[in-house]
């Protein structure tokens, strides 16, 4: 079973908690610049991941990629091949309730979703992907401590990015807080293997006014955000 078609890490190499970006290159940012002895275990398709020490405790950081089906993939084997219990997904979001602006950290209590991801699972009814609670109370009491701005609550996972005719401000009317592209499937793989999980995003653009973070505090929101998540991955 190990390797896999898209994973060349081998049994034992990648640890229980794995911190996942989208971009493989910000895996690599946040082991080169916070882990010790790390070891590069996949580069396939680019899709960067490492094992090191944090604090002394053994976590891995890997890409995702970006949608439901590549970080699907990815959190799949991880959960279900490679023995990994816990997974933090760190990414950005466009936020679409207005008190949600740039640089504000938003912990995904719930994920509302407009893709079918769920249908596989054959439930008469609709799912409800949420975050994983032990994770999610240790990451606002990190958040607190760090006296950094936050938001807890249901993101919406979109399918699309460039929509025709559907906008994602309609989901501020039920309180919907930003849109992003993974959160449900995380929660959904989560869920299905018993294991856990949490998705941290930070505000790089306003939907609801247009405004977009500049590269230089795309990458200081991001660091804080990174900081918080290896707290939780030693705990
Ligand atoms: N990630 C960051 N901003 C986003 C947006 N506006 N829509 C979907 N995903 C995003």
């Amino acid at each position: 079973m190990l390797p896999t078609a898209h994973n060349a890490a081998k049994e034992g190499e990648i640890a229980k908690t794995v911190l996942m970006a989208g971009d493989p290159l910000r895996a690599k940012f946040i082991a080169e610049n916070y882990l010790q002895d790390i070891h590069c275990y996949n580069s396939v398709r680019g899709m960067l991941g490492y094992t090191g020490l944090y604090k002394g405790k053994r976590i891995s950081v890997q890409g995702h990629g970006m949608g439901m089906p590549s970080l699907g993939i990815y959190t799949y084997e991880l959960y279900n091949f490679y023995n990994v219990e816990n997974i933090i997904r760190v990414g950005s979001a466009g936020a679409i309730k207005e008190d949600v602006k740039l640089m504000d950290i938003v912990f995904a209590m719930g994920a509302s979703t407009d893709s079918n991801y769920a249908n596989q699972y054959q439930l008469k009814g609709t799912f409800s992907p949420t975050a994983t609670y032990h994770l999610l109370e240790k990451a606002v009491a990190v958040a607190k401590e760090k006296n950094h701005k936050y938001h807890v609550g249901n993101v919406l996972t979109s399918d699309i990015f460039y929509g025709d005719s559907v906008s994602p401000l309609d989901w501020s009317k039920m309180g919907v807080l930003a849109v992003e592209m993974e959160a449900a499937a995380l929660y959904m793989n989560a869920a299905r293997a018993n294991k856990n999980a949490l998705c941290i995003l930070t505000i790089s653009d306003e939907v609801h006014s247009g405004r977009q973070l500049s590269s230089h505090d795309r990458q200081v929101s991001f660091t804080t955000m990174m900081e918080i998540a290896l707290e939780l991955a030693i705990e």
